[in-house]
């Protein structure tokens, strides 16, 4: 299945990336972000972010139950993706529109602190 229709990133894609990262030291959240660097590609138009965010929590699921990778990994990789989700989510609920210059995303952000 293809995931990016950009970079034709499929699933299997996203398996093999996943293998590899998650094998590392240190392994970092595989964000789709840090899948695409992996996989030498960068995103377009980031329409397929939300997808590959699920194709990746699900292919941790499937990773551990082939025992590829260890039950407290994918655990720990899917709460992670989980709350990555959950900020990546945020700020397009909290979208407003701004209706001068001194009132821009910046100067909102600045006045939260
Ligand atoms: S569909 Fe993935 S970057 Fe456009």
């Amino acid at each position: 299945m293809i995931v990016c229709s950009c970079t034709v990133i499929t699933d299997r894609d996203i398996e093999s990336a996943l293998v590899e990262i998650l094998s590392a030291p240190n392994a970092p959240i595989p964000t789709p972000g840090v899948v695409f660097r992996h996989l030498s590609k960068r995103m377009n138009c980031c329409s397929c972010a939300p997808v590959a965010v699920e194709a990746i929590y699900e292919k941790v699921d499937e990773l551990e139950k082939k025992g590829l990778i260890s039950p407290t990994l994918s655990a720990t990789t899917r709460s992670k993706l989980l709350e990555f989700r959950t900020r990546a989510a945020a700020p397009r609920s909290m979208t407003k529109k701004f209706t001068s210059a001194s009132e821009t995303p910046k100067a909102a952000l600045r006045s939260i602190g």
